[in-house]
């Protein structure tokens, strides 16, 4: 008998990196995310097949895939996992927590445990796997992946769903480059280890920030909820997260009439949203507006699709 499990994407709105220190942040999930199918193993250790990637569970390997497995899938049983991403990898989507929770959700289908306990056991599985990849992870994305929707995170303390009063739509640009969130949190550790006036200026701000954009997104006040996006975006260049591709998509979203644009996630390369009007009629269409941003980014070079986001990913 097989298993199978899914789990979505995310995108940080706003607020990422400054959470890692307890600054609040807004997220929510996109239809896009990850699936798993799981069956038990006759023999271990179990092994994973992710596209054409494969890795056996192993603690001690210096792969970080087949550490990562291998803590989230336990030693008790043997199972044998196949799971898919429909998230492009270091792309700042939460592909890997959309991935890790697929996966734990799967196995734990395994056991004989009340459906609550299950997701919580999941969780746990998921974050020991994100624990390999990221080194200190705030868990946002992993709740993204989990519960998706709309919501205000802070760190230790979870989630709290935001009620929007208006459709939120982004396109979402590929940058082109992948970059190890690790590495960008870590950038960001040093820069305010030597400059600690630099931390108290960044997370004051980017909380303030994050505070007003919970309040335009309940109000439904778009062009509010983008110029603080932007500035978002300028305070993200300022600790080196931003790179030229991500500025160009940044100001040829604007151009093409977004209402604010800025990187999600770690930054260094992945992902740059671009907040959109509605669509007025078809609900997979996006707005003249998204098209047009889309066209812009598609003449440029860049790979790039629209989005509602709010997505529950089950
Ligand atoms: O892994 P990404 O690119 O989705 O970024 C995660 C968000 C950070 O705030 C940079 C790190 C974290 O753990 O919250």
């Amino acid at each position: 008998m097989t298993q199978r499990a899914s789990a979505c994407g995310k995108v940080i709105l706003l607020g990422e990196h400054a959470v890692v220190y307890g600054t609040p942040a807004i997220a929510a999930g996109i239809e896009r995310g990850a699936w798993a199918e799981v069956s038990l193993a006759d023999v271990g250790p179990s092994t994973l097949e992710i596209g054409d990637r494969r890795a056996v569970a192993d603690a001690q390997s210096e792969d970080d895939l087949a550490r990562a497995f291998s803590a989230l899938v336990g030693s008790d049983r043997a199972f044998s996992v196949r799971a898919h991403s429909e998230l492009p990898p270091g792309g700042g989507l939460g592909s890997s927590a959309a991935l890790a929770v697929s996966i734990a959700r799967a196995i734990e289908m395994y056991t004989s445990a009340a459906p609550h306990e299950r997701e919580l056991r999941a969780a746990e599985r998921a974050l020991a796997w994100e624990r390999v990849f990221h080194g200190n992870p705030s868990g946002i994305d992993m709740y993204a992946a989990a519960n998706g929707g709309t919501f205000e995170f802070v760190r230790g303390r979870g989630g709290q769903p935001i009620e929007a009063g208006a459709e939120l739509w982004l396109c979402i640009g590929l940058s082109g480059s992948g970059a190890s969130t690790k590495t960008m949190v870590e950038s960001v550790a040093r820069q305010f280890q030597r400059r600690p006036e630099l931390q108290a200026r960044t997370l004051d701000g980017i909380g303030a920030l994050v505070r007003n954009a919970s309040l335009a997104i309940q109000v439904g006040d778009l062009v509010g909820l983008g110029r603080l996006m932007d500035l978002n975006q300028m305070m993200l260049a300022g600790l080196l997260l931003s790179t030229q591709p991500i500025e160009q998509l940044c100001t040829l979203a604007r151009g093409a009439g977004a209402l604010g644009a800025k990187l999600t996630g770690s930054g260094g390369g992945g992902s740059v949203i671009a907040l959109v009007p509605a669509p007025g009629g078809s609900e997979d269409e996006g707005s003249d507006v998204a098209k047009a941003v889309l066209r812009a980014w598609k003449l440029a070079g860049f790979e790039g699709f629209v989005t509602r986001v709010g997505a529950t990913g089950r």
